[in-house]
């Protein structure tokens, strides 16, 4: 049976063509060396993501400052020493035919370095994080622009600034994280500062041709977070500046663990809905949904209906790389479904481990766990 057309139409994106309407959104595994370099386990992974057929991949979270890290298996971009590993990323991106982006970030109070900076010193966990002042707010801005410039540098046709998941730019956007009272807190217009700073000292760097996507948070999903009243008037401040696109995401890590939250996380296309109200607010943007977009006539759906031009796949890509091509009807095979009730790769992350996907086969666990030197034991 072939595939539906619309998901393998081209679609093009500031100056882009992408070869259909299929994009990778970032999936951040642990595969990084620990000082935050390119490694071959990462070439390989980000080869076959590229291979899969898909016409864009946004690479994982990469750091743009020290005291930014999630992890310290998260990539680097905050100094030109990184620059040749991500061009090798790139390049291998490339050399599959795919369209290459890398996300730019900063963790905020999810960091791992003992000292977390913050708009306002907003628990996480047990640490009371660091205000940051005034000055180091404008540090943090010129190392979006500089980890934007270096990823032109290595050949990359576009960055995302990371706008979602409640990283830094969501904690100063967001009441319950910035309790400020100067230019950067308090009322929206002063909330919305620090990421539209960084959006545009990005543009300043990279060239207003050059395309900048984000991943939007449309809501925080928690009763004293944002919602789509706040987050459509950041929405329209991006289009007016030209953003490539918006990749649509809801919740945060204050979220995530929250019952409601994991229940509705484990339903096909359980983002769209968000992704659509935004798309009615600024049409001109070219809008991507993620979130267990399993089958391909729930992807026909959301294209035909308007909900979203794009189809993000993380998790879904992970578990299987022949998305794709099965989704088309160039490979007949039935596609191998990520488990909802299956946090693995989530977990594995959480603890420091890479991680792999428990829908793959066998062998190729096999083969994962003793590249990475880890028996199947210790693996459970
Ligand atoms: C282990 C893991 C790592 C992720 N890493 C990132 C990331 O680095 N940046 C980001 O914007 N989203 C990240 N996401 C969110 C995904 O891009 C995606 O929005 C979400 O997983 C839903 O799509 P899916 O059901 O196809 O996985 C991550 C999700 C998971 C589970």
């Amino acid at each position: 049976m072939r595939g539906p057309p619309i998901l393998f139409t081209p679609f093009p994106m500031k100056g882009l063509t992408l070869k259909n309407r299929i994009a990778m959104t970032p999936l951040y595994l642990g595969y990084a060396n620990p000082d935050g370099t390119v490694n071959s386990l990462m070439l390989e992974h980000y080869r076959e993501m590229a291979a899969s057929g898909a016409a864009l991949i946004v690479m994982e979270h990469t750091g743009v400052a020290p005291s930014g890290l999630g992890s310290p298996f998260m990539v680097r971009a905050d100094h030109d020493r990184y620059v040749p590993g991500l061009a090798k990323l790139a390049q291998t991106i490339h050399q599959e035919g795919t369209v290459a982006f890398l996300q730019i970030n900063h963790t905020g109070r999810y960091a791992f370095p003992q000292e977390r900076l913050v708009p306002s010193p907003v628990k996480a966990g047990d640490v009371v994080p660091r205000e940051m002042a005034a000055e180091e707010i404008g540090r943090i801005v010129e190392a979006f622009a500089a980890a934007a410039g270096r990823g032109k540098e290595a050949g990359f046709d576009g960055v995302e600034i990371h706008g979602g998941t409640g990283y830094l730019l969501v904690q100063f956007f967001s009441p319950r994280t910035n309790h400020r009272t100067d230019a950067y807190g308090g009322p929206l217009e002063n909330r919305m500062r620090f990421p539209l700073q960084v959006v545009d000292a990005v543009l300043a760097k990279v060239g207003a041709n050059y395309p900048v996507g984000y991943r939007f948070l449309a809501d925080e999903w928690l009763p004293d977070g944002l919602h789509p009243e706040e987050t459509t008037v950041l929405a329209r401040e991006l289009e007016r500046r030209g953003i490539a696109y918006l990749s649509v995401m809801a919740g945060t890590y204050d979220s995530f663990p929250l019952p409601e939250y994991i229940q509705r996380e484990r339903e096909e296309a359980y983002m769209a809905s968000f992704a659509g109200l935004i798309k009615e607010v600024v049409p001109h943007t070219p809008i991507i949904t993620a979130g267990r977009i399993q089958t391909p006539e729930t992807a026909k759906r959301i294209l035909e209906e308007g909900t979203a031009d794009l189809i993000g796949l993380a998790r879904v890509l992970f578990a299987d790389p022949l998305w794709p091509k099965k989704a088309e009807g160039r490979l007949k095979k039935p596609i191998v479904k990520c488990e909802p009730s299956c946090a693995l790769c989530s977990k594995r992350v959480m603890i420091g481990k890479p991680a792999f996907c428990s829908q793959w086969d066998k062998d190729r666990k096999e083969t994962f766990l003793a590249k990475i030197g880890e028996s199947q034991e210790k693996a459970k």
